[in-house]
């Protein structure tokens, strides 16, 4: 087996790089190319084959030239400063935490990030990206291949609550929301206005309103930010762990062995110091 990754230097490695793509992202308002950059290295992800997924291949122009990935050039160039300054990141590791740093830059939900992932130089066939042309069928033929599940699938398209499509990149053009840089429910809530034509809607946006299992899940997100915000979270961290398995690192238990030892550190303490008091508070009764 190939050694771990994660040890303690890496957290603090992976900590410096998290501060860099915040001041990154918050500079180029670049957070919407971020999230997409870092779903397309880790939407290719194939649970019966354990192929493709989050492992930096996108990297390679053999799959940035896919059809999908179009225009993710620019985020991969903006991500190249961050890799040179903190070599030991991986790719993988890079790019998902870019995704995280990004929607929590634009105001969204927390998402619990583990590093570890190992980069791989294999790129997987074109075509395992959805196509935002075809109906609910298709997606949940992507998704389901990746292992995801309806409400992982609708979830995830709130993500498109930031940013734009480019005519040169996918032939649409336009945003979904008035304030693509801010992350909140506001994609499910256009999708339900049937008045909001100027905004984009492709036919894989429509089809979660058709498909009643789908539609489920966007009445609820309009109406209920908290939920939305809880289930994007999780269904992010799966997306972005798809075919990761953390390790039961080593580092992971120095940190948790750390915390231990500190909570009995400061038990030892207090418990001491109720000692004392009781016996001042003692001895000035004797007197
Ligand atoms: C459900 C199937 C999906 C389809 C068919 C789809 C399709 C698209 C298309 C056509 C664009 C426009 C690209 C451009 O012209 O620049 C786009 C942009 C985007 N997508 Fe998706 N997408 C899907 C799911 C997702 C998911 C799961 C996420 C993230 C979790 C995501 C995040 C984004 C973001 C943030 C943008 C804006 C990029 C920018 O402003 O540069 N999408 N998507």
């Amino acid at each position: 087996m190939a050694a771990p990754i994660v040890d303690g230097e890496y957290l603090k490695v992976v900590e410096k790089a998290r501060r860099d793509l915040r001041a990154l992202i918050a500079n180029k308002n670049c957070a919407p190319i971020m999230v997409r950059l870092a779903w397309h290295d880790a939407g290719t992800y194939d649970v019966n084959t354990k192929t493709g997924g989050p492992n930096g291949s996108i990297r390679f122009e053999e799959e940035l030239n896919h059809g999908a990935n179009a225009g993710l050039k620019i985020a991969i160039d903006l991500c190249e400063p961050v890799k040179a300054k903190h070599s030991r990141i991986t790719y993988a590791d890079l790019y998902q935490l870019a995704g995280v740093v990004a929607v929590e830059v634009t105001g969204g939900p927390t998402i619990d990030f583990v590093p570890g992932r190992r980069d791989s130089s294999v790129c997987p066939k074109e075509g395992r990206l959805p196509d935002a042309k075809q109906g609910p069928p298709h997606l949940r033929d992507i998704f389901y291949r990746m292992g995801l599940s309806d409400k992982d699938i609708v979830a995830l398209s709130g993500a498109h609550t930031l940013g734009r499509a480019h005519p040169d990149r996918s032939g649409f053009n336009g945003p979904w929301t008035n304030e693509p840089l801010k992350f909140d429910n506001t994609y499910f809530v256009e999708l339900l206005k049937g008045e909001s034509e100027g905004l984009l809607k492709l036919p894989t946006d429509k089809a979660l309103v058709e498909d009643p299992e789908f539609r489920r899940f966007v009445e609820l997100y309009a109406k209920d930010e908290d939920a939305f915000f809880k289930d994007y979270a999780e269904s992010h961290k799966k997306l972005s762990e798809l075919g990761f398995t953390p390790a039961s690192s080593a580092a992971k238990s120095e940190v948790a062995t750390g915390t231990i030892l500190a909570h009995s550190a400061v038990g030892v303490a207090v418990a001491a110091a109720v000692i004392v008091v009781s016996y001042l508070y003692e001895s000035r009764k004797i007197k």
